[in-house]
């Protein structure tokens, strides 16, 4: 007799029976509004062992790639398999805390929502919109491709009440930006709108409930997300993203003079959330390309104004904004998910139960992992600590070739949990890594400075707070600098969008900026493919050029 199983519980199968019906038992929440009818898709699961054993999808599955199934479609057929499962919404380890960069602008602490309480009645400008119901509430919400975060904000004294985390609900579109855009094209053109709004709604029901509130407190939401996320929230044709020249239908608008911002304003009621029937829904600007509103959210919450700075946000897509003499300069490299956990055999996200950090002892990898459970893979952290390991101890040469007999195909991590690292998997992970160094060598070098000239170094986002910066600066993901110019500042996507929930003139302001901001496209470099097979190179920045190879800038 199989078994059905999710996060250490387990049952045993019965043949007929759903998924659903299973999680059930197992009381693991599945999203669900329809019934179980298999038509509000929100039941999504991954189903990672044993699928073979359930029934053929369902036409209501049609829009799911393998291995996602809907939960109350998927039903057992074979009850002799063995068979995991977990919803869509289980929870990575998500970066909610900001330590902001050190703002020097007087508008830092600028308080000026965008509804206030007078005489009895909320006001939006001139228009009252609605009586006091005793409190003001806005949501800052950073869409992520991978994460999504969402702040509870009290609009009236600006207070951060509740952070809330999860992955994000459009991971069966694929993993990335243009897997998301390409389904988005397709004949289930919408679902990716329907997920990411569903997700927010459904955390707003909790946070009422957790809080006591009402929706119809809550007054205004502001999002900030790369160009493809922001858009998608917004019900927006992604299309444009996923094909030269890469513009939102937003920036094409805006070239055409027919908008001043590329920032957005909607009201909630026409996005389907659930909130005050006149709340309103606030996109940060476009930077340009897909250098989106989450990178206008970093500049906001990060000081940039004074120095030859750069900012660096790590992920399936990097953004990279330098600024020097006087110019600022913005470029996303798409790194892909090898740092994520994606094309990399024992590689996840940062869940539970992922190597986090490791060293190499002399005789094994002495390593940590999130929660201090066993062992399951290896997160992007981890990652980069295994690669400069192999490195510093010459186990792996700089072009991810392993041992000294350079015939071996893998490395053996944690011999006991079966945990390795392919020659396959260190190329992708290379590949990852020169995606980011393009990005830096060719931003620095059309402000004609050189990576290792910056003179501070912000980290964003959650990959980076994690990450050893040394092990990072040993493998070449980030510029050779001293310690004390290198900054992790948290999740300053999140807390620009907060800042931007509070105040009007900070909206100005950063729309102001985000216009005058050059954005790049690294491909048109002329020398980018030589610039990439250097940065495929597992050592330090410009060592190429010490050692007095082809310099790489
Ligand atoms: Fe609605 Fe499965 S519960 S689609």
């Amino acid at each position: 007799m199989g078994t059905i199983s999710h996060d250490g519980g387990s049952k045993q199968l019965v043949a007929g029976r759903t998924i659903f019906d299973y999680a059930d038992d197992l009381a693991v929440r599945v999203a669900t509004s329809c019934g179980r009818a298999g038509t509000c898709h929100e039941c999504v699961v991954e189903v990672t062992a044993g699928g073979e054993a359930l029934g053929a999808p369902t036409d209501e599955e049609r829009f799911l790639k393998e291995p996602f199934r809907l939960a109350c479609q998927a039903v057992v057929e074979d009850d002799s398999s063995d068979i995991t499962f977990a919803p869509l919404r289980r929870q990575p380890r998500i970066l909610t805390s900001r330590s902001g960069g050190g703002h020097t602008d007087p508008l830092s602490d600028a308080s000026d929502p965008p509804v206030v309480e007078r005489d009895g009645g909320v006001w939006r400008g001139e228009e009252r919109i609605d009586e006091f119901r005793g409190r003001m509430l806005g949501l800052a919400v950073d869409v992520g491709t991978t994460t999504v975060a969402l702040e509870l904000v009290d609009l009236a004294s600006g207070q951060a009440l509740q952070t809330r985390a999860f992955g994000s609900p459009q991971q069966f579109a694929g993993s990335d930006v243009m897997n998301r855009i390409s389904y988005d094209g397709g004949e289930f053109r919408g679902e990716l709108h329907d997920a990411i709004i569903t997700s927010i709604n459904s955390a707003v029901t909790d946070l009422v409930r957790d809080w006591g509130i009402s929706r119809r407190q809550i007054y205004e939401v502001v999002i900030a997300g790369n160009s493809t996320m922001r858009d998608l929230v917004f019900g927006l044709d992604v299309q444009g993203l996923g094909q030269k020249p890469y513009q939102s239908i937003i920036e094409k608008e805006l070239a055409a003079g027919a908008r001043t911002t590329s920032a957005i304003d909607e009201r909630a009621s026409v996005l389907g959330m659930r909130l005050n029937p006149h709340a309103r829904v606030y996109g940060m600007p476009l930077i340009g390309s897909h250098v989106g509103g989450d990178t206008a959210a970093d500049i906001l919450a990060t000081d940039l104004t004074s120095q030859t700075a750069m900012l660096v946000d790590i992920g399936t897509n990097t953004e990279v904004v330098v600024r020097s003499g006087g110019r600022m300069l913005a470029a996303s490299c798409p790194a892909g998910p090898a740092f994520e956990g994606g094309l990399v055999g024992f590689g996840m996200p940062a869940y539970t139960g992922a190597i986090e950090s490791l060293r190499w002892d002399g005789g094994a990898f002495v390593f940590e992992t999130i929660d201090d459970q066993p062992p399951q893979g290896i997160c992007g952290s981890g990652l980069i600590d295994l690669l400069a390991e192999l490195r510093s101890h010459d186990m792996m040469d700089t072009k991810g070739v392993f041992g000294h007999d350079r015939r071996a195909s893998h490395i053996d991590v944690v011999p006991e949990h079966g945990i390795t690292l392919s020659r396959l998997d260190a190329s992708n992970l290379a590949q990852a890594k020169a995606a980011n160094y393009c990005g830096q060598t060719i931003v620095c070098r059309e402000l004609g400075i050189d990576p290792a000239d910056v003179e501070r170094l912000y980290l964003s986002g959650g990959f980076a707070n994690y990450v050893n910066v040394d092990n990072a600066i040993a493998i070449g993901l980030l510029p050779p600098l001293p310690p004390e110019r290198v900054t992790k500042v948290g999740n300053t996507s999140l807390q620009g969008a907060q800042e931007a929930l509070l105040s009007l003139q900070k909206r100005a302001a950063i729309e102001a900026t985000a216009a005058t901001i050059e954005h790049i496209e690294l491909e048109m470099a002329p020398d980018f493919f030589e610039v990439f097979v250097d940065g495929c190179r597992l050592e330090p920045m410009g060592a190429a050029a010490n050692a007095g190879r082809r310099p790489s800038s």
